[in-house]
């Protein structure tokens, strides 16, 4: 086993479309920026908009992952949009994240786009591509990595995430966002993956935290996030999300200490 720190935490996050999944995931990269930590982030939500919320102006020119068909028939030696050939098992990935993730104010970001799903789990090169870095990058001690996932566990299934130090869900005050928590959390114990902790998003008053504490207590509350104004507005403005201060700068730090406590 690893030795593990804050230096080269491995974070996945997910949870129910909405609840800020990309918000925390863009909060988290700034922090850990902010600290001093080397920051790698992979948005792999086919609806991308992690490099916006970092403050991107230009993200709509990031051309994802799956759309760059030379790199990807080169490594794997496959043309994109063919499936069941004999791709490479164990293509060449660690230069990638220096040549195609984007800086953004120190912070790198690789967008993985799009990948199609084919039945049970797809094995066109695309996502061999995608799976090879994304392991990579698991076990580079050089960087912290933020994993900003799609809404929903279907992603899980494939086994990607199973070796992160720690996945996220993201959750806000009501039902909807608890079911998908739980079944977050039955999809991560199949494929052995333990270190699942909540962190509760959007919570205005301590009755919507103990709500959430009370619906999921199979899960530890790592991190409780407020209500904040200045996170929309930076939605709105399209500034990025600020390395945030007042209420949740404190909740993001104190998150990054029990994290660093949970993964140690
Ligand atoms: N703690 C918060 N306070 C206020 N607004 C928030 C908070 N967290 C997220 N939001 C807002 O909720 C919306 C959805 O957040 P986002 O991070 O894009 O969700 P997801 O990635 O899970 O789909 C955005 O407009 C974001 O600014
Ligand atoms: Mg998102």
């Amino acid at each position: 086993m690893r030795e593990y720190g804050v230096d080269d935490m491995k974070l996945a996050v997910t949870g129910k479309g909405g609840v800020g999944k990309t918000t925390l995931s863009a909060l988290l990269a700034r922090a850990l920026h902010h600290q001093g930590h080397s920051v790698f982030c992979i948005d792999a939500d086919p609806d991308s908009n992690l490099a916006a919320t970092l403050g991107c102006a230009e993200w709509e020119r990031i051309r994802p992952l799956v759309d760059l068909k030379a790199l990807i028939e080169e490594r794997t030696g496959v043309k994109p949009g063919t499936t069941g050939g004999m791709f490479r098992l164990n293509p060449e990935v660690s230069d990638i994240p220096a040549s195609y993730g984007v800086d953004i104010d120190g912070v790198r970001v690789l967008v993985a786009g799009a990948v199609k799903k084919g039945g049970s789990g797809c094995y066109c090169p695309e996502n061999a591509l995608l799976h090879a870095l994304i392991s990579h990058v698991l076990l580079d001690p050089g960087s912290a990595l933020v994993l900003d996932m799609e809404a929903g566990v279907e992603h899980l299934g494939r086994g990607t995430v199973s070796n992160v130090d720690a996945l996220l869900v993201v959750v806000n005050p009501g039902r909807r966002s608890i079911e998908t928590a739980l079944r977050i959390r039955r999809m991560a114990a199949d494929i052995g993956l333990e270190q699942v902790a909540v962190v509760a998003n959007r919570v205005r008053t301590p009755a919507d935290e103990a709500f959430i504490r009370d619906a999921l207590p199979n899960l530890p509350v790592l991190g409780v996030l407020p209500e904040d104004e200045t996170l929309l507005a930076a939605d709105c403005t399209g500034q990025g999300v600020p390395t945030a201060e007042g209420a949740t700068g404190q909740a993001i730090s104190a998150l990054l200490t029990e994290l660093s406590r949970l993964v140690n």
